[in-house]
């Protein structure tokens, strides 16, 4: 299975190259991806003018399914409204059959309006816990902010504000890969069972530390995972390989050692 990860390509934003976000859909189309997760800042400001750019330049994207979530750029300006109305729901579900297995996926908005900072919200816990319910060959989780720090982005204020609960409950509930980006650096932490997968900007100037725009593909196989960063129009750089099977110490899919968080009824439906 083959997923091609793209975040903040900022359509409207004074960076933003669309011949970058050309290439990058141009590439991803060539790899044949099974799935093509858009991990959050589509648009720049969340502007009524800028979302029919970016559903136009992502309509481009040519694969089976393509998971959308808001990123804190598109939430401003009552961009969230506007976003359910030219992408659709912010959260959503899939399950997938593929060779290695089923996958299932749940994508949430990790957004608050005007806000830069992100929060999962315990009121979606339970809607994320049956997501990942009952069989599954591979299970994705996909939000915009991060769960972890990542080195080369300034002042550490872009863990969602609730990250350790949502660590603690995607590995109760298996989760194999984590989807996000944000900040505009690559990165992968494994954490406990987990990769934590981060996209840098695929279409903008917009870069920090990782001076390049970038995006991921990332190749699931029996018994590993293969990131790899790709620059439109240039150079492809591994990000890793990873093994799928975990030390059972190290996932450590046993009982936390405190009260978990409290799930609440699920808010959401498909
Ligand atoms: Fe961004
Ligand atoms: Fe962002």
């Amino acid at each position: 299975m083959l997923i091609a990860q793209i975040s903040d390509v900022h359509v409207g934003g004074g960076r933003y190259r669309q011949d970058l976000l050309r290439t990058a859909i141009d590439e991803i189309n060539a790899a044949e991806p099974d799935l093509v997760v858009v991990a959050g800042d589509l648009t720049d400001d969340g502007y009524p003018d800028q979302y029919p750019l970016a559903h136009d330049e992502l309509a481009r994207i040519d694969a089976g399914h393509v998971v959308c979530v808001p990123g804190n750029h598109d939430a401003r300006n009552v961009g969230y409204l506007l976003f359910e109305d030219t992408f659709g729901a912010r959260d959503s579900r899939l399950r997938l059959e593929s060779p290695e297995g089923e996958l299932a996926l749940v994508a949430v908005d990790s957004s608050k309006p005007d806000l830069d900072e992100g929060e999962i919200g315990r009121e979606h816990y339970g809607w994320i816990e049956e997501g990942f319910a009952g069989e599954a060959g591979l299970r994705v989780f996909v939000c915009h902010h991060h769960l972890m720090p990542i080195p080369g982005t300034g002042r550490e204020r872009n863990q969602v504000l609730d990250a350790g609960d949502v660590l603690s409950l995607l590995r109760r509930c298996g989760v194999d890969l984590v989807l996000g980006g944000h900040r505009h650096v690559p990165y992968v932490w494994p954490v406990a069972g987990m990769l934590l997968v981060h996209s840098g900007t695929a279409a903008t100037l917009r870069t920090r530390a990782f001076t390049e725009p970038a995006y991921n593909l990332i190749r699931v196989e029996p018994d590993r995972i293969a990131i790899e960063l790709r620059v439109p129009g240039g150079q492809a750089r591994s990000l890793g390989q990873y093994p799928r099977a975990w030390p059972a110490e190290l996932s450590s899919h046993h009982v936390e050692p405190f009260v978990p968080a409290e799930r609440g009824p699920a808010l959401a439906n498909d």
